[in-house]
């Protein structure tokens, strides 16, 4: 389904199996709201999808919020946009009747994902973050409880220092999240194993979401 009457351009596919979580896929840098259908279905078969685009333009390239440099962040527009884009998932929980997703987001859509997490943890049920970095360097204080979130990392990513990922995944920890971070020998793209760890990690989040309905 193609949609642009929510506040962002998206696209929805409908999941088919009730206990997979509905995913919220976040595009990188000079993606669109198409580019991860694939991964997420990879990823975690039978899913709801949501798919938005980021509304922010870098030479004609569709971003989640605006940079100063590489790997450099206008954090009044990471907060903004991180905000617009929880509203947005909240909005389309109510349009399309889903629960709260599981971020799955690729080097700037794993950076707003994260920004969300930091910012209104409420709006996701947890997130795989593919060559994330930290998005804000003073976050107030989240409480990530019990979240579950998966950050893959490139050994040899030569945008993201080794010491940030490390950073991020401390930040996240602090505030409660029950992180895993495997760092793989490769760079910023994404590789076959990604999407091995991806799919594993959301077979386990899946079973406890089921757990968890059963029991309430
Ligand atoms: C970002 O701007 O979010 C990071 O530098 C990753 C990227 O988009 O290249």
């Amino acid at each position: 389904m193609m949609s642009n009457d929510l506040t962002f351009i998206h696209r929805f596919e409908s999941g088919n199996r009730l206990e997979a979580p509905p995913l919220l896929l976040l595009h990188g840098t000079g993606g669109d709201e198409n580019d991860l259908l694939s991964l997420g279905q990879t990823v975690s078969p039978g899913s709801a999808l949501l798919s938005p685009r980021g509304q922010v333009l870098e030479q004609g390239m569709p971003r989640f919020f605006r940079r100063l440099s590489e790997g450099v962040f206008d954090e009044d527009d990471v907060r903004r946009r991180a905000n617009e884009l929880a509203d947005f998932v909240e909005a389309a929980r109510a349009r399309y009747g889903i629960a709260a997703p599981v971020a799955l987001g690729y080097s700037n859509g794993a950076n707003i994902a994260a920004a969300m997490l930091l910012l209104r943890p409420d709006v996701l049920a947890g997130a795989i973050l593919l060559r994330a970095m930290v998005p804000l360097s003073q976050p107030s204080q989240a409480d990530l409880r019990d979240k579950p979130v998966l950050i893959v990392s490139g050994k040899l990513d030569p945008i993201i220092p080794a010491s940030n990922s490390a950073q991020l995944a401390a930040l996240l920890a602090n505030a409660g999240a029950n992180v895993q971070h495997p760092v793989l020998p490769t760079g910023h793209q994404l590789t076959q194993t990604d999407l091995t760890l991806g799919r594993e990690w959301i077979k386990a989040v899946g079973f406890l979401q089921a757990e968890k309905t059963e029991m309430a």
